[in-house]
């Protein structure tokens, strides 16, 4: 791929591990943030997506990516994944044998109030976790920060301040069921990225990761495999960026950030990539 193409955004509405695949032949050591919020296996489906696997499964759903993710990354970059108790503690064990212990950075606490229908525990849940590891020694985070390892609901917004946004950016009866708050994500991309670095979020959801990418001028990769790809990503993103026709690709303008393709499958991406080897 030449180098102006590897510089735009990428949407794909498709099963991750089908994209990251790919993208492993064109984007390998590219990638200086990864963000993953994927379905936490709490035991109860939610409106847009299933939540209800056996945590074998689960985990393995999780290895099989984060292999190829580990691949993507650059050497000085970080992964973070927003989780529950649900499945914490396994997933820390996964990622210590993908990225090893020694790249351990933190579990964040984000303290924020939690109201979920369906949750049977006995109490007001108070946070969630963004698990943090680096790629290697050579990640550092920006302007030497030292981060806390709480996250106050205050600084960051919390699920209240996520739904709110979801509601003003959709409707009262398109509201993303599960979303993130905007402030969380530019936190996160302030403490590990720079402008013009490339984030990567695996289950984009409704698009807060790179809604906030794209207002951070940060190059972003988005994947998801549900209908709110189209439903709430596409018209997010089209109001902050300007989509190109994939026919277009080949004349796109040199490092123009603010654009960004949409494949509604990872096998356009496919061929497209095959064509532009053989353009070359
Ligand atoms: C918790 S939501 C993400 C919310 C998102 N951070 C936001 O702010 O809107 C998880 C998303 O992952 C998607 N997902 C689950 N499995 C996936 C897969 N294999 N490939 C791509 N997306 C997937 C679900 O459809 C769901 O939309």
């Amino acid at each position: 791929m030449r180098e102006n193409e590897l510089k735009i955004n990428l949407l794909f509405k498709s099963d991750n591990l089908r994209v990251l695949k790919i993208l492993s032949k064109t984007h390998a050591k590219t990638i200086k943030c990864v963000y993953l919020d994927p379905p936490y296996n709490t035991g109860i489906n939610r409106k847009h997506f299933k939540d209800d696997r056996k945590s074998k499964k689960w985990l393995q759903m999780m290895r099989d990516r984060m292999k190829i993710l580990a691949k993507l990354m650059r050497e000085d970059g970080s992964i973070w994944i927003s989780i529950d108790d649900s499945e914490l503690y396994n997933l820390k064990i996964l990622c210590d044998q993908i990225f090893g212990r020694e790249n351990f950075l933190a579990t964040v606490i984000w303290q924020h109030k939690i109201n979920w229908d369906g949750y049977k525990g006995k109490f007001q849940l108070d946070h969630t976790y963004l698990v943090g590891y680096r790629r290697s020694a050579a990640f550092n985070f920006e302007n030497n920060t030292r981060p806390r390892t709480v996250w106050l609901e205050s600084e960051v917004g919390g699920q209240a301040d996520a739904l709110a946004e979801s509601k003003e950016l959709f409707g009262d009866k398109n509201i993303f069921s599960t979303p993130k708050p905007e402030r969380l994500m530019s936190y996160l991309l302030q403490l590990t990225t720079k402008e013009e670095d490339l984030v990567l979020d695996g289950f984009s959801g409704s698009g807060t990761m790179g809604a906030a990418a794209q207002k951070m001028k940060r190059q972003w990769i988005m994947i998801e495999i549900g209908d709110q790809c189209e439903m709430h990503i596409l018209p997010r993103m089209n109001k902050l960026a300007c989509q190109l026709n994939k026919e277009d690709i080949l004349s796109c303008k040199e490092n123009n950030l603010s654009s960004f393709i949409y494949f509604s499958d990872a096998k356009t991406y496919k061929r497209y990539f095959e064509r532009s080897l053989v353009a070359k």
